[in-house]
């Protein structure tokens, strides 16, 4: 196991869309276990392959309190979205630090593979369908702070670059 690089927005590598997995096997696995270490050190609570540089359909999760119910989504596909819609915060380990209003479907319904090949059906709603929603976009190369406004968007690309100054120096 180890821990894997995090991409930090405006990174453009973070707005490349991923390809499907083609065979669930030991390498997906491994890194599998290497995401979710990532994702438990980083205090995340989803993470997607794209976030660590890894193009392929991919994402890991854990909603739970006691950080004890790890999920694995391979090749997740939306089947089925609800027409009511919430506003929730939302944070990003590649946006740190920043936290925003998004505005998503309530409830979804996704089929995805976990990490034996087994075809999985999950009906989220909560804290669940957002991440899952959120983890989805990354493999779409799409960040959340692209829902904001351009100028808050703007806002923020400043604060992570006079970060990333503070940090290099
Ligand atoms: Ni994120």
């Amino acid at each position: 196991m180890a821990l894997l690089p995090i991409l930090s927005y405006p990174d453009p590598r973070l707005h490349t869309v991923a390809k499907p997995v083609t065979l669930v096997d030991d390498r997906i696995r491994a890194l599998a276990a290497d995401m979710l270490e990532t994702m438990y050190d980083a205090k995340g609570v989803g993470l997607a392959a794209t976030q660590v540089n890894v193009h392929e359909r991919m994402l890991v999760l854990d909603v739970s309190e006691e950080r004890n119910q790890p999920q694995v989504l391979i090749n997740p596909e939306l089947v089925w979205a609800s027409d009511d819609r919430v506003k929730n915060e939302e944070g990003c380990l590649s946006v740190p630090g920043i936290f925003d209003g998004v505005e998503r479907p309530s409830r979804v319904k996704v089929q995805a593979l976990n990490e034996h090949g087994e075809s999985v059906t999950i009906e989220a709603d909560g804290l669940l369908s957002i991440c899952i929603q959120h983890e989805m976009d990354h493999l779409m190369g799409k960040v959340f702070v692209e829902y904001l406004s351009v100028l808050k968007r703007m806002r923020i690309k400043s604060k992570l670059h006079k970060a990333q100054r503070e940090l290099e120096r």
